[in-house]
């Protein structure tokens, strides 16, 4: 079972798409381990995206992820990190499909609504910049034991 950091970025809570991402990953199945409306302080979004430091994106990208609240949020699964990737759809949103969330609601690489992990170091990483350990609620589903 694993455990990723998902975010809907500030262009998603600005368009009410809150509700409509957390309802596909409830849908597929995972479960919601913690979940929180946050302003990005401006020393966690330069951990958060410190690979990125230096790229021409990268000023656009600390401006916008501080610009406005984010809904920050720990799911667990089999497979999560891998499969909400491919929910998500690509980076590049010419290249995010439909039936995906970005392919289905962004228009912009630069404003593509949501973040995920993309490895197992990095979801580790990623969570505990945004969670404390006691954030975390572990339980079981009773009902659908088969997911
Ligand atoms: P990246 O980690 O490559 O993408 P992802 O969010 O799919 O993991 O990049 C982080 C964010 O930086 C990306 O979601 C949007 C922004 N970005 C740009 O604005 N332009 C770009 O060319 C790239 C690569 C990223
Ligand atoms: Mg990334």
């Amino acid at each position: 079972m694993e455990r990723t950091f998902l975010m809907v970025k500030p262009d998603g809570v600005q368009r009410g798409l809150i509700g409509e991402i957390v309802h596909r990953f409830e849908r597929k199945g995972f479960t919601l381990v913690a979940a929180k409306l946050m302003m990005v302080p401006k020393e966690k979004a330069e951990a958060h995206y410190a690979e990125h430091h230096g790229r021409p994106y990268y000023d656009d990208l600390m401006s916008f992820i501080t610009s406005g609240p984010v809904f920050a949020m720990v799911w667990e699964g089999d497979q999560v990190i891998a499969l909400s990737r491919i929910m998500m759809g690509k980076t590049n949103t010419l290249e995010a499909q439909p039936g995906t969330i970005r392919g289905d609601y962004a228009v912009h690489t630069n404003r593509n609504l949501i973040h995920g992990s993309d490895s197992p170091e990095n979801a580790v990483r990623e969570m505990a910049i945004f969670f404390e350990p006691h954030e975390l609620v572990s339980y079981n589903k009773t009902i659908q034991t088969w997911i």
